[in-house]
This record gives C-alpha cells, sequence and structure tokens, in this order.
C-alpha cells in the first residue's frame, strides 16, 4: 500500500513538471527518460530518471545541465541503426517555440568529439502540434563507422528564452569497421554567457545565426576497427 502511494505521488509529480517541459527525443530513448518503452532504472536507480527530460540545457545566460544533459542511459538495449538508413526518430514534443535550427550530431567516444551528420536551420520542429509525438526523419551517413555511438539532437528555438536543448540517445552503428567520420563539430549557441548568442528570429529582423553555423569548424573522427559480438549491445 506504501508502494502504491508513492508511485501516485510520483506519478502525480511527473505529470507537473513534464507541463512545463519542452522536447526531447522519444525514439530513439534519450538517456533516463521516464517512457516505459526505454531501459529502466534499477531498484537503487529510480532518483535518477529524468521526468523533466524535455527541459532545455540552460540558456545564453546560464547553463543547466551538460551537453546530453545525463552521463548515460539505463542498463537495456541499443538500438542498431545501420549506415545509410533514414531513421525516422520520434521526438516529444510539448511546445515547439516557432521551430528553430537542428543539428544532429555523433559521437563515437562517449561525447568528446561530435561530428554532425544532418542539419535543418529556421524551420526544425516549426509544424510540430504541442503535445504531440512527432517523426523526423535521420539519415545515418553510408560512410559511417561501426561502433556504440550517442546521437544528439541539439536545437536552438526561434522563439523564447534563448535556450539550447539536447537530447542524446545510446545506439550501434553498423557501417565500416574501422574508418572515420568527417563533417563539422556542431554549434553549441545560447549556452552559458560565452556562448554565440542567436537572438528571436522574429525580433531581430530575421536574423537565425548563420554565420555561428557557417563558422562550424571541419572535423573527422577516427574510430578503431572492432569485433562487436552481437547485433544488439547493451548500454555499456
Ligand atoms: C561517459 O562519460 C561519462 C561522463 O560524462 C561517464 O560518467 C561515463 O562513465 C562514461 N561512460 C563510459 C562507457 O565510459
Amino acid at each position: 500500500m506504501k508502494l502504491l502511494v508513492s508511485a501516485a505521488i510520483l506519478a502525480l509529480s511527473s505529470m507537473a513538471m513534464l507541463s512545463d517541459a519542452h522536447i526531447s527525443f522519444r525514439y530513439p530513448c534519450p538517456r533516463r527518460g521516464p517512457y516505459s518503452e526505454c531501459p529502466q532504472p534499477k531498484d537503487n536507480e529510480w532518483n535518477l530518471v529524468d521526468y523533466d527530460v524535455q527541459s532545455p540545457l540552460g540558456t545564453h545566460d546560464s547553463i543547466s545541465d551538460p551537453i546530453c544533459k545525463h552521463p548515460s542511459s539505463f542498463a537495456g538495449v541499443r538500438p542498431t541503426f545501420t549506415a545509410g538508413q533514414t531513421v525516422q526518430t520520434k521526438m516529444d514534443v510539448d511546445v515547439n517555440h516557432n521551430g528553430g535550427s537542428c543539428q544532429w550530431a555523433l559521437s563515437y567516444d562517449n561525447g568528446s568529439t561530435w561530428v554532425v551528420i544532418q542539419d535543418q536551420f529556421q524551420n526544425c520542429l516549426a509544424s510540430a502540434p504541442a503535445s504531440s509525438t512527432y517523426t523526423v526523419p535521420v539519415t545515418i551517413p553510408a560512410n559511417a563507422p561501426t561502433g556504440k555511438a550517442i546521437l544528439n539532437w541539439i536545437w536552438n528555438n526561434n522563439e523564447g528564452n534563448r535556450e539550447l536543448y539536447s537530447s542524446c540517445a545510446d545506439v550501434v552503428i553498423q557501417g565500416t569497421n574501422g574508418g572515420s567520420l568527417s563533417g563539422v563539430a556542431p554549434l553549441f549557441a545560447n549556452y552559458g554567457p560565452s556562448s554565440p548568442l542567436i537572438p528571436e528570429r522574429a525580433v531581430s529582423g530575421g536574423d537565425w545565426g548563420k554565420k555561428y553555423f557557417d563558422a562550424r569548424k571541419p572535423i573527422t573522427v577516427t574510430v578503431p576497427a572492432q569485433k562487436l559480438k552481437r547485433q544488439v549491445v547493451d548500454m555499456n
């Protein structure tokens, strides 16, 4: 009975917190998200569940969370994506802030370095209805190396507080065994006072931060050949 009561209280408080949330991945599963189809916490990990997983990492004024928000996922099975595959990702949308600019990036080194694999500037998620699960296709590069990777959705909103969002999913890429991936390193704008400031697009007469996106630096990551015993690999 006691357990039931606390579960009910937890459910209530999570609903309250989700009501001022914004956007995150729903598929693939975001790290430590509260979704029943995602890896679940162990008995001693319930305090680590992020019931506010859709919230931003902070604003241009102050940083509240690191890139990805969380250092790891709960133990579970990573989805495997194939190089060249277009993944129908699903975003958990609370409000869309009139869209913004999305970058999707992969890291093969646990978040130390990132390579952008897809951009959608200015109108990203602008047509996502409030309180919806919204599908966005993301293509894994045809030459992506094989390995455990983090897929990071990074977003600067057009309207409202000058925020940065980052939602990370632990995945496995099946591609070239031993290879490299080139692209640009992502822009982390509106992420603390020393980051570039992208103003509200409407207020600024259409400035959406193009000069900062254009200035992203080229990067190549090299992933050593590896033995992946099974197609599905656990989170750790
Ligand atoms: C990845 O980095 C985080 C810190 O950001 C650390 O807590 C975690 O243990 C690392 N995971 C692996 C598999 O090295």
